[in-house]
């Protein structure tokens, strides 16, 4: 067995899109537990959007990464040492481990996974913080009542695919938008949509969210901002409600886009558009965690991973979901349990 750990740092800032020479994988002793701490050996890695603005120039909600550093990222591995009264070894724990093969925790934001539940990767998806954000976003936030109209936009990812499936068990007509038609097939034949469109292949958005939204649109689950998000403003109802989750479309940016401004809808439509943050409901991920463990029991929930293998091919797999290479939620494997 190697007594290296494989880490995974950041080079360069990324200005614009990043680059795989953006990152660098070096090697360093693996570490040794103190009193209180345990070691983890990373089995998969979390691939997610906020890691971009973490890595820039931008200001983020996290302390930005520092050249040099290990990238910062969820993971799900194995306890392979504990000095740690709360920990075992051999349990599998989900936590912030970072980009590398194996990390050192004193506990502090690490939970254990049961791994009969369902496959220990999915603590980092729909068992996990893109399902937490998919259920609390949707539910508290979004208030989607039966008969209603929702709109998804980044529709066929991690949270995405999940939100409209929440939608459709809570009686709403769903519409999905997604970058590719196999994406769009996945909505509305695996995932129930009732409909979805490809935004790469469609002119004006506007004049197709009219068509597969005939009454309206009541609630909007917005993962992507832009252009997508200006022509869902255009067809709120009153009282809609606008749920900003995340603005992937302006996380490669030098500089944001700055128009057109429709915050009028607002007032005219008497809505609300909130933000949040999965982390503002962390004392309630147990009740969200059971009910999405429950309704994948019941197969009312479908869920899919594109896995890169390989810490090493990390970096591409990050650019490659940014680019919309996957569907559901992005990981790396980084070794067999
Ligand atoms: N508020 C929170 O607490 C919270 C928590 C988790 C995630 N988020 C946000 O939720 C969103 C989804 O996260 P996720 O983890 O589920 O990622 P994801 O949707 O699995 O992956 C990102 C997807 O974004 C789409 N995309 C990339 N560039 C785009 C563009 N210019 N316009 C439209 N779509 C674009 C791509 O799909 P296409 O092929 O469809 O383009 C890509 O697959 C992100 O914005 C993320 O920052 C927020």
């Amino acid at each position: 067995m190697s007594t290296m750990n494989k880490q995974m740092t950041l080079a360069v800032r990324p200005v614009g899109f990043p680059k795989e020479s953006d990152f660098k994988l070096v090697e360093s002793p693996i570490p040794t537990p103190g009193p209180g701490e345990f070691l983890v050996r990373v089995l998969y890695l979390s691939v997610d959007p906020y890691m971009r603005p973490l890595i820039g120039e931008g200001r983020s909600y996290r302390a930005a990464v520092e050249i040099g550093d290990v990238i910062t990222g969820g993971g799900v591995g194995e306890v392979t040492q504990s000095n740690h009264p709360g920990f075992a070894v051999s349990e599998i724990v989900e936590g912030y481990f970072g980009w590398q093969q194996y990390a050192i925790s004193d506990g502090s934001g690490v939970r254990k996974v049961d791994p009969n539940l369902a496959p220990i990767s999915t603590a980092l998806g729909v068992l996990g913080m893109p399902g937490l954000t998919a259920y609390f976003g949707l539910l508290d936030i979004g208030q989607p009542q039966a008969g209603e109209s929702v709109v998804v936009s980044g529709a066929a990812g991690a949270v995405g695919s999940l939100v409209g499936q929440i939608a459709k068990i809570k009686g709403c007509h769903v519409v999905g938008i997604a970058g590719t038609d196999e994406k769009v097939r996945y909505l509305t034949e695996e995932c129930g949509f009732d409909k979805a469109f490809n935004y790469k292949t469609t002119r004006n958005y506007y004049r197709k969210l009219k068509e597969l939204c005939p009454n309206g649109i009541d609630v909007y689950f917005d993962n992507v901002g832009g252009a997508i998000t200006d022509a869902v403003f255009r067809l709120i109802n009153v009282r809609a409600r606008i749920v900003v989750c995340g603005q992937i479309s302006q996380y490669n940016l030098e500089r944001p886009e700055m128009e057109p401004r429709w915050l009028w809808a607002l007032i005219v439509k008497q809505a609300r558009a909130e933000g949040f943050l999965v982390f503002q409901f962390a004392e309630r991920y147990p009740e969200g965690l059971a009910q999405m463990a429950q309704w994948l029991k019941e197969g009312k929930l479908k869920y899919r991973e594109t896995i890169t293998e390989g810490i090493e091919n990390a970096p591409r797999a990050f650019i490659g979901m940014l680019k919309g290479e996957n569907i559901g939620k992005q990981l790396v494997k980084v070794a067999d349990r």
